[in-house]
C-alpha cells in the first residue's frame, strides 16, 4: 500500500524559494523524508508536484480511485486559498487527505487564512516545516484500515 504526496505550485522551487519562510530543504528532500517515514510503517510513497490546478485535480482523482492508496499528503500551496476544484475533488472521491503547510499560514497575510482544503481534510499540519510531512505520513499510516 502507498501514500501519495502531492505538492502544488512553486514547491518545485523549495530550497531557493524564500528560504526565510520555507527553509532550505529541497522538494527532493521533502519526498525522501516522506519515503523514509512511510517505509517505517511498511508503506511506499508516490510523489507528484504540479504548478497546474487541473493536474492536481487529476492526481486527487487517481489517488481516490486506487484501492492501494492509503491517503494523500497534500500541500496545495497557493491553491489552498483559492481552489474550489481541489475541494470538490476531495469531496467527489472521498480520498483521505492530510493538509500540510511548511509555514503557518495563519501567522501570515490575511489572504492565507482561508483554506478550501481544511473543511475536507482529516488533519491539518502547519508551521512544522518539512517534519510536518512526516507527521502527516505517520497519521495516515497509523490510522490505516
Ligand atoms: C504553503 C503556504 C501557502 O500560503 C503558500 O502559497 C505556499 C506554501 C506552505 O507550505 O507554507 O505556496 O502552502
Amino acid at each position: 500500500r502507498r501514500i501519495v504526496v502531492l505538492n502544488g505550485p512553486n514547491l518545485n522551487l523549495l530550497g531557493t524559494r524564500e528560504p526565510d519562510v520555507y527553509g532550505t530543504d529541497t522538494l527532493a528532500d521533502v519526498e525522501a523524508w516522506c519515503a523514509q517515514r512511510a517505509a517505517a510503517h511498511g508503506l511506499e510513497v508516490s510523489c507528484r508536484q504540479s504548478n497546474h490546478e487541473g493536474a492536481l485535480v487529476d492526481a486527487l482523482q487517481e489517488a481516490g480511485a486506487d484501492p492501494e492508496v492509503v491517503g494523500v499528503v497534500l500541500n496545495a500551496a497557493a491553491y489552498t486559498h483559492t481552489s474550489v476544484a481541489l475541494l470538490d475533488a476531495v469531496k467527489a472521491t472521498g480520498v483521505r487527505v492530510v493538509e500540510v503547510h511548511l509555514s503557518n499560514p495563519h501567522a501570515r497575510e490575511p489572504f492565507r487564512h482561508t483554506s478550501y482544503i481544511s473543511p475536507v481534510a482529516e488533519a491539518v499540519i502547519a508551521g512544522a516545516g518539512v517534519r510536518g510531512y512526516g507527521y502527516a505520513v505517520d497519521h495516515l499510516a497509523s490510522t490505516d484500515g
